[in-house]
């Protein structure tokens, strides 16, 4: 994207062009800073926590390396971003943990920035303790306005003290600014922000707002952008990706999106997170079905086997749904993936629930499963039940909840042994000469001989053996 931009006159009103025009009045000032030093100035972002947040990482690469920084190596940069996460209060802590010692390392670098951004900056009380405690960051901007990136750093150059940008929530998506991939051959894709379901224990909806879908057409246009710039894995990222588009003026559904994308030439492999359990439609299964490009996998929170906490929760189904969600699934794909999310210790847990979620896991058989411990967050409606679940007995249940996913996903690893799969080669393989790096509809990981020229491309590859979390295999055919 290129516009017209003259930085000595007042910025452009509309998005993204004012984007643009920041983005060149910064990349005056590193220009400037660069000759100063007779060195480039470096960039380090980390990020923590979801996939939603390492995408909107690649969107601020994308603007600091359009400004002129390049890629340092680590905190000792002279431009570090956090964006951070706030899913669980440990997450929180650890961001607190290392800004001491950036602290330091900028006593050393007057010249470097600081900026904090992402769903922690959305809690008013960290946003309180930044301006009392940390006054060496320079920048504190929310997840509602990534797209200001640029426009936040040349008011912190003019001004030279700390700007904190927070926007509660907003209906407005920037088009159009600039992306650094982490990875070449695929990306993820934001289809949808927010979230309207106040699940009891989750702080998402606060920090990142209501729900608002894409246009579709823009979503396509994105893909075949992509897949032109050599991208042939996509995975499309929404927090409910099953209530996608019931808000735009033209409504359509996940299931239709599904079957538009499928459609894209180049593209090879089609992956989304997360579908809600509360509504996944047999339209929806039947898309998963027949898109040749979907991957065979689906990623359905169970977060409690318990029906009863489940309404504490306010999850919008019981233990039978779920199992009968599962059941559908299985009778139309039957090789299909399923993974899952799980909470243990939600506010008044007893042993009987915890038993539920047990014989959930065991019916199931997840591929694999993330266990959380459950994490009090602030201003969340579970925040204020009294009775929280003592922490041995929480530890006690993680333990056994951990071993048998651990135990199952093992066995279902060794049931592929010897199966012909998909797989899509994606590196050369680091560790073995001749042998490139792959990965199957569920995300494993299999090395099997092979060439450069190789990646990007689908092999029906025979799973010799599993090695823990891993196969060797070899190609079978072209798929
Ligand atoms: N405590 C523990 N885990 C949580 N999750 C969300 N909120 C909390 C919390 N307060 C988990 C859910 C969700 C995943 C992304 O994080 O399992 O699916
Ligand atoms: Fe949180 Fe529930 Fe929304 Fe997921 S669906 S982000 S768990 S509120």
């Amino acid at each position: 994207m290129s516009y017209d931009i003259d930085i000595t006159k007042t910025p452009p009103a509309h998005e993204p062009e004012r984007q643009y025009y920041y983005m060149a009045k910064a990349k005056d000032f590193v220009e400037k800073k660069s000759k100063e030093i007779g060195r480039p100035m470096t960039y380090f972002v980390k990020t923590f926590g979801c996939q939603m947040n390492a995408r909107d990482s690649e969107k601020l690469v994308g603007i600091l390396e359009q400004i002129g920084y390049v890629e340092g190596t680590d905190e000792h940069s002279d431009f570090i971003v956090y964006n951070t996460c706030t899913v669980r209060e440990n997450a929180n802590n650890k961001v607190y943990g290392r800004l001491g010692y950036l602290q330091n390392y900028k006593k050393k670098n007057p010249l470097m920035k600081i900026a904090l951004c992402g769903c922690m900056m959305q809690e008013p009380e960290v946003v309180e303790n930044i301006k009392k405690h940390y006054k060496f960051v320079d920048i504190v901007f929310g997840t509602h306005n990534i797209f200001k990136f640029a426009e936040i750093l040349c008011n912190n150059i003019e001004s030279g003290s700390q700007v904190i940008d927070i926007w509660k929530d907003t209906n407005q998506i920037v088009e159009d600014l600039p992306v650094k991939r982490k990875f070449s051959f695929k990306s993820g894709v934001n289809i949808m922000f927010g979230c309207n379901n106040f699940c009891s224990y989750c702080i998402v909806p606060y920090v990142r707002g209501r729900e608002r879908s894409r246009e579709p057409k823009d979503i396509i246009r994105e893909i075949e952008k992509l897949v032109a710039d050599g991208v042939c894995e996509i995975m499309l990222l929404g927090q409910n990706v099953n209530s996608y588009g019931k808000t735009l003026d033209n409504p359509i559904t996940f299931a239709e999106l599904l079957r538009e994308v499928n459609k894209i030439e180049g593209l090879k492999r089609i992956r989304f997170m997360t579908s809600h359990p509360k509504d996944l439609s047999d339209d929806l299964i039947m898309a998963i079905k027949e898109c040749d490009k979907v991957c065979k996998h689906m990623h359905l929170p169970l977060q409690s086997g318990s029906s009863r906490v489940l309404k504490e929760m306010n999850r919008h189904y019981d233990k039978e749904k779920y199992l009968d969600e599962v059941k559908r699934l299985r009778e139309q794909i039957p090789d299909i993936a399923i993974t899952t999310d799980i909470i243990v210790g939600f506010p008044g847990e007893t042993e009987e629930d915890f038993l539920e979620t047990m014989d959930v896991v065991k019916q199931v058989r997840y591929d694999s499963a993330f266990t959380f411990i459950y994490s009090k967050r602030t201003g969340t409606r579970a925040a204020t039940m009294e009775n929280q679940v003592p922490d041995d007995v929480v530890k006690d249940r993680f333990d056994r909840l951990l071993k048998e996913v651990q135990t199952i996903s093992s066995e279902k690893a060794k049931c592929y042994e010897g199966k012909v799969v998909p797989v899509l080669a994606e590196e050369m393989d680091d560790q073995k000469d001749g042998y490139v790096t792959g990965r199957m509809d569920n995300n494993s990981i299999v090395h099997f001989p092979g060439t450069e020229d190789m990646i990007g491309n689908i092999y029906n590859v025979k799973l010799d053996e599993c090695r823990g979390f891993y196969y060797m295999g070899e190609i079978k055919e072209d798929a």
